[in-house]
């Protein structure tokens, strides 16, 4: 089978690293794809994943490739490309691809969307407001005595949701969207949620449009420092499973949230065919959806992957058949941890073009993977390219031992002004 994977970050490192693994494949390129991901082997032939050098907003190009190569199977790792309706263009020229249609897409490239269907098909959520309309957004900030999460409606690269404390932070925030425009036509409309307390925690959900199944429990540190302080981040280290949420209320929240976005789904004809990743607050009230994404989250996806045992082709190919019913997914009893090494500075402003050493010593430690992310190679040396640059993932039985392991190769990594969270996963021991 021949594969194409579409993205540059650690979760696609971590998709074309699993995927390699599958005796099913037999050559596989990735666009653009990154450094570590050049550097991945089949395990069926020992070929090598040829990254090829289209951005993942070209669709025209990506499609003529993908019939060029007589790829079998495209797998989107990026919420661009799907708000923009990849799954639906490569469709039409009959082209297989995974990942969820630009209706279902909606579910991330919209919050408006995404709130609406959770009032009207009862998915446990944040009291909320939708508007376009100034005054009558103050009005609904006022009520909750500025207390909220601000957020623009469509993709704002992860930067359009504003948390305020009080009412003049609310009105601030209103006003940057919908009268400065700080995120242009993305904050046309808002989404007004009352501010949850609680542990966050992410799902996710494979889906092949009549079913859906969870994957086992995941934390991310969205914060960029450590006590869950600084700026809101893509994400800077997860880790799994969480101590927070155990077997019986995992299945209990999956039934609260997955049937009632199925059968909303059903009703309104959404084909939902991908990952469904629910960020959720453990409020005191119950487990709350805050949003949704339509995609592998990133970094939960190197987490996940080191621990699944399914073959991830046959996962993905079930999802788009419609025959997840028909497939166990199986996952190992490990723990792992993935702590994310960033550029100095990120998510402001940062350099770029730092050597990165001892990524040859890491190589050689026994279960732990480095996916790579921001970075690039300089003749033979590897540099930094981006905000964040490495995911560093250790598994072993139990989360400490995952933890140490993880630290133990990040502290054999350096890089001019790297930056990296040391109390990824210490929240879940207790420390
Ligand atoms: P979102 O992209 O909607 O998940 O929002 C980004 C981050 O903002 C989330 O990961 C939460 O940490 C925080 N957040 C979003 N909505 C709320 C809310 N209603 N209450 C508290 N925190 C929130
Ligand atoms: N882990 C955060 C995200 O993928 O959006």
């Amino acid at each position: 089978m021949k594969i194409l994977v579409i993205g540059s970050g650690g979760r696609e490192h971590a998709l074309v690293w699993k995927l390699a693994q599958s005796p099913h494949v037999t050559q596989m390129w990735c666009a653009p794809g990154n450094v570590g991901i050049a550097e991945e082997r089949l395990a069926k032939n020992s070929g090598a994943v040829e990254c090829v050098n289209i951005s993942t907003d070209q669709l025209p190009a990506l499609l003529a490739f993908a019939q060029e190569k007589k790829v079998d199977l495209t797998v989107v790792g990026p919420d661009n490309p799907l708000a923009l309706g990849i799954v639906d263009f490569f469709q039409k020229s009959g082209q297989r691809i995974w990942g969820p249609n630009q209706k279902a897409a909606q579910f991330e490239s919209s919050k408006v969307f995404s709130q609406d269907f959770m009032e009207k098909h009862g998915i446990p959520t944040a009291c909320a407001g939708t508007f376009s309309d100034v005054k009558e957004a103050r009005r609904f900030a006022e009520s909750l005595e500025g207390k909220c999460a601000v957020k623009a409606d469509g993709l704002a690269l992860g930067k359009g949701v504003l948390i305020c404390a009080t009412l003049e932070e609310a009105k601030k925030a209103i006003d940057e969207i919908l009268v400065n425009k700080a995120f242009g036509i993305a904050g046309a409309k808002i989404v007004i949620q009352e501010f949850l307390e609680g542990m966050e925690i992410s799902l996710h959900a494979i889906c092949d449009g009549k079913t859906a199944k969870l994957f086992p429990t995941a934390q991310d540190h969205k914060r960029a420092l450590e006590g869950d302080q600084g700026l809101n981040t893509g994400g800077m280290g997860t880790y799994s499973p969480t101590p927070f949420l155990n077997e019986t209320e995992l299945a209990e929240t999956g039934r609260k949230i997955l049937f009632p976005w199925l059968k909303g789904c059903a009703e309104e004809g959404i084909d939902f065919r991908g990952i469904l990743y629910p960020g959720i607050m453990l409020t005191k009230n119950g487990p709350k959806v805050l949003e949704f994404n339509a995609r592998f989250g990133d970094p939960e996806t190197q987490i996940y992957l080191t621990r699944l045992e399914s073959d991830l082709v046959e996962v993905l190919d079930a999802s788009v058949n419609g025959t997840l019913d028909k497939i166990d997914l199986k996952w190992n009893s490990n723990a792992s941890v993935c702590v994310v090494m960033a550029s100095g500075g990120y998510p402001g402003d940062y350099a770029k073009g730092k050597p990165i050493s001892g990524l040859d010593v890491v190589a050689k430690l026994p279960n732990t993977k480095v996916f790579h992310a921001g970075n690039a190679r300089h003749g033979n040396r590897i540099v930094t390219n981006g905000g964040r640059v490495l995911g560093v993932t250790s598994w072993a039985s139990d989360l400490k031992k995952a933890r140490a392991a993880a630290y133990l190769a990040v502290g054999k990594i350096q890089f001019d002004g790297a930056q990296f969270r040391r109390d990824i996963a210490a929240k879940a021991l207790g420390q």
